[in-house]
């Protein structure tokens, strides 16, 4: 497969540490493949402990400079690389969608979610404040500041390449602090892009590094992030046991962390619901990068009244998405990440049909003429809670419908589960929608919506889905101490 891009310089293909493109200190190379076959297109760096501390290093060197920046000048240079990744959205998009496998319009949609980031941040980065607080004591002043946190680690996840790296990025830049980041192994080309443009932007040397690594090697980077005194913030979006492990392993330097965690959203359609709002909202969110994503609905709960006429314009709906090659156009469902994703879905499909479940379109694997790793976008019926994907994330095209006829047995059955990142549900009861937001235990609740990501909205999970929020004001507070001053001898 052969990426060709308008503009030949986004394709990077070493790590960015104080400025300066540069192979692993060992040589080494990770191949990028193409998500549809696994075959080899590209190679980036794959680093090892060294890498990281010398982008540590740079990345220390840098914070007292950029810390003491004026606001408003960092927020040029972010508004900069705002305007950069607008004028390449096209590039940006075809590398998405060739190392990921969004579907091209989808891709596109990407550039677009990850650029509002960084223009928030850039926005935000001016309004930081503290407060003078009312002294208890004549003579005294009692002041609070604002202050980064100093260096942080950023490691993201492969399904949205550019959105996630740049919604940690941009809020540490904004704060004052400097990075250090990793992105996933199966798509660092998206993120080196962005290196790239944020470099172009001018972006001082030191303040944003980036190093690639395979999946062997990532714990050695990692591992030596975790190490270090000067990395004071992980954030980190991935799975909950990698967060876990970064949770333990950074208590011995007592890091601030960000962790956006598992997911496994109910999406409830209660009889009183409008269906065809409800089933736009559950194309919207559960099909969306091939139901690839944290806050897709994993059990979707349909009420006994409704559940035959929003089953079958559901199948419907789905049966009809095309999916094909991602880069192109048309496509809504492009291949999955890899062969053990395709394996992961196929096989809690299986699990749920031996346990009683329903296939009512698709429920098969499907070879196009790109290649093997797709899978059909599927609608079960019959779910239960035996079955594997109600407790797991199955990450794929496959919305299982469980039946349900008292509010209060849905919502028990939706908070059942150590997760609690997103929830939806449909209803057109002003009374229910409060009550049932409320007892959803859930960091976000999409009501009669299926989209519900936004650059101003604090997205974050609670249980075990993680802490910490990412967008909004409150995205950039996790960036942040709080410093108090104690004034004496005014009076
Ligand atoms: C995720 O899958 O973690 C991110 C999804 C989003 O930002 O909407």
């Amino acid at each position: 497969m052969a990426l060709s891009l308008a503009d030949a310089a986004l394709l990077r293909s070493q790590n960015l540490i104080d400025h300066q493109w540069r192979d692993a200190g060992l040589g080494r190379r990770l191949p990028v493949t193409d998500p549809a076959t696994g075959e080899t297109f590209a190679s980036v760096a794959d680093s090892d402990a060294g890498d990281a501390r010398l982008a540590v290093d740079a990345a220390a060197a840098a914070f007292p400079a950029w810390s003491r920046r004026p606001a408003r000048e960092r927020a040029q240079l972010i508004k900069r690389w705002h305007a950069l990744i607008l004028a390449h959205q096209d590039d940006l998009a075809r590398i998405i969608s060739t190392e990921q496998g969004k579907p091209i319009h989808e891709a596109r949609g990407e550039v677009q979610y990850g650029a509002s980031y960084v223009e928030w941040f850039a926005e935000e980065a001016t309004r930081i404040c503290g407060d003078i607080v009312a002294e208890a004591v004549p003579g005294r002043k009692l002041l609070v500041l604002k202050e980064p946190v100093g260096v942080v680690a950023a490691i993201t996840p492969w399904n949205f390449p550019l959105a996630m790296i740049a919604r940690k990025i941009a809020p540490a830049l904004a704060a004052g602090c400097t990075v250090v980041a990793k992105p996933a192994e199966d798509t660092p080309l998206t993120a080196l892009a962005l290196a790239w443009l944020a470099q172009q932007a001018g972006i001082p040397a030191g303040v944003l590094n980036m190093v690639t690594a395979s999946r062997e090697h990532t714990p050695d980077v990692v591992d030596a992030w975790l190490a270090d005194s000067r990395v004071r913030k992980i954030t980190f979006t991935g799975s909950t046991p990698v967060g876990k492990h970064l949770a333990r392993e950074s208590a011995a330097t007592l890091k601030k962390l960000s962790l956006e965690l598992g997911g496994n959203a109910p999406f409830i359609v209660f009889e009183d619901a409008d269906l065809d709002a409800a089933v736009d909202g559950l194309m919207a969110s559960k099909f969306r990068n091939g139901g690839q994503t944290c806050v897709c609905p994993n059990r979707v709960y349909v009420h006994d009244a409704v559940h035959d006429a929003f089953v079958e314009r559901l199948a419907q709906r789905v049966g009809a998405l095309h999916v094909g090659p991602a880069t192109e156009e048309g496509a809504q469902i492009g291949p999955m990440i890899n062969a053990r994703a395709v394996d992961k879905i196929a096989r809690h499909v299986e699990d749920a049909v031996a346990r009683g479940a329903r296939v009512v379109t698709g429920g098969k694997r499907v070879r196009t003429a790109d290649g093997p790793h797709y899978y059909a976008p599927t609608v079960l019926i019959d779910a239960t809670p035996a079955m594997e994907l109600s407790c797991e994330e199955t990450f794929g095209p496959v919305a299982p419908i469980f039946r349900f006829r008292d509010e209060t047995d849905v919502i028990r059955d939706a908070n059942d589960t150590p997760f609690g990142l997103a929830a939806y549900f449909y209803s057109n009861d002003i009374r229910r929608i409060w009550r049932v937001a409320q007892a959803l235990e859930t960091g976000m609740v999409g009501i009669n919506e299926g989209a519900i990501a936004a650059e101003a909205a604090p997205f974050g999970g609670v249980k075990e889905s993680g802490y910490g929020r990412e967008g909004s004001r409150h995205g950039l507070d996790d960036y942040m101490h709080t410093k108090y001053l104690c004034q004496g001898q005014l009076g």
